[in-house]
């Protein structure tokens, strides 16, 4: 068993037959004018849906959507996925827009035939943010079994992830989703395939510097890119421009660049970048000879040479792990460096993971989605996991003693 899952029940301890199991899943997906831009998370919930069914379980399903500021915020219902759900499952799945109300018992213990109850965005009410017993304790009152199956919310401390397993005690674990989440990135801290590179992006260095001490004496080399690529080069020197520097890094990228030299380890930033003028003035558009940017230019994507040389450097590897795309890579004009190492991964048959989050929306853009080892649903979730911070949605999964529970 994966480390991270140590003392956890899986929903495959459980006989569900006849039970009323409570799902929490992620179905926090993207949606535009009613329709759902992004079903990844819808999809990768369907394993754990699936088995409840076949098992002969009563199911309500449960998930967050967005960040509403109350139940009148209605572009965060989750109506649109209800309607995805019965497309997908083909059977009725029916929204309680009062979750915690005694229609939920109604229907359950009414004439309850082929139908899914999914319960209305979980924020709605204000008990979820706040963990809120109370609230977890309506919930209890018709389930008998719980499970969480929400890696992307693991997390939140919040009712329907840490009060609902709390009062639910033993009668409590986790879905496929997040049994598979916990070994892939599990995968990546104990005893990894080497060589194993890490691929980090995205704007700001601050965001990943957790990660980056949790890796640094884990991985043989570190492949820097995107905007935070342009605070490393800058450390060493490199004019970059307008481009986006965080000063207050500066002396910390120098030093992780000397750390890794003093381990021997592989460091790759850019040689040379596709720059523009301004953001949007792809008309400005041009590859520089050298990592060098001009003054009155900004790198919004890595170069030619730069993508040869790190293509180069994930071909050999066994691992990956990608977190953050190269450069802009929603406008295609600089999207290039990040379809790029996306191409080179799915090529590989070695074990090639993406963070969740932008990575995950890179990876599904390059159209090589599919073809990667595993891509995580979660973006805070998983980093935090990898981080190694303890998730309040598994800790208070695993036996524990009484006193250990309250996270205030
Ligand atoms: C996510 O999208 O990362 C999860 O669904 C958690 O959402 P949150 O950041 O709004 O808590």
């Amino acid at each position: 068993m994966s480390s991270g899952l140590r003392g956890i029940k899986t929903i495959r301890d459980f006989d569900l037959n006849g039970k009323t199991v409570f799902l929490r899943l992620d179905l926090n997906v993207p949606i535009k004018n009613s329709k759902i831009t992004d079903e990844t998370r819808i999809t990768a919930s369907l394993p754990t849906i699936n088995y409840c069914l076949e098992k002969g379980a009563k199911l309500i399903v449960a998930s967050h959507l967005g960040r509403p500021k109350s139940a009148d915020d209605k572009q965060f219902s989750l109506e649109p996925v209800a309607l995805r759900l019965t497309e997908l499952l083909d059977r009725e799945v029916v929204l309680m827009e009062e979750p915690s109300s005694e229609g939920v018992k109604h229907i359950l213990y009414g004439n309850m035939k082929n139908e899914i109850i999914c319960l209305e965005n979980l924020r709605f009410d204000a008990g979820e943010e706040a963990n809120s017993i109370e609230l977890a304790n309506q919930w209890a009152s018709y389930t008998d079994i719980y499970i969480n199956d929400a890696f992307g919310a693991c997390h939140r401390a919040h009712a329907s992830i840490h009060a609902m397993p709390e009062v639910m005690q033993k009668k409590a674990g986790i879905g496929f989703l997040i049994e598979k989440e916990i070994k892939m990135l599990d995968s990546l801290t104990d005893s990894p395939k080497k060589p194993y590179i890490a691929v980090l992006g995205g704007s700001k260095i601050s965001d990943k510097i957790s990660v980056i001490e949790k890796l640094i004496d884990v991985v043989d080399g570190f492949i820097i890119g995107g905007a935070m690529a342009y605070t490393f080069l800058k450390a060493q020197g490199v004019p970059v421009g307008k481009s986006l520097v965080e000063a207050d890094k500066l002396k910390y990228a120098k030093e992780m660049i000397q750390r890794m030299e003093a381990r021997n380890k592989t460091m790759l930033l850019p040689v040379d970048h596709v720059v523009a003028k301004s953001f949007g003035d792809v008309e400005s558009k041009r590859t520089t000879t050298s990592a060098v940017i001009d003054d009155n230019e900004i790198g919004l994507d890595i170069g030619p040479q730069t993508i040869r040389n790190f293509t180069a450097a994930l071909a050999k590897a066994s691992t990956v792990f990608w977190n953050g795309p190269m450069g802009v890579f929603e406008n295609p004009a600089f999207s290039a460096g990040t379809f790029a190492v996306a191409k080179t991964m799915s090529e590989s048959s070695g074990v090639m993971i993406v963070g969740g989050g932008d990575s995950a929306a890179a990876a599904e853009a390059s159209g090589y989605a599919s073809k990667m080892t595993h891509i995580s649903t979660g973006g805070g979730a998983s980093l935090e996991y990898l981080q190694g911070e303890k998730l309040p949605g598994l800790e208070i999964l695993r036996p524990r003693k009484q006193s250990e529970t309250n996270l205030e």
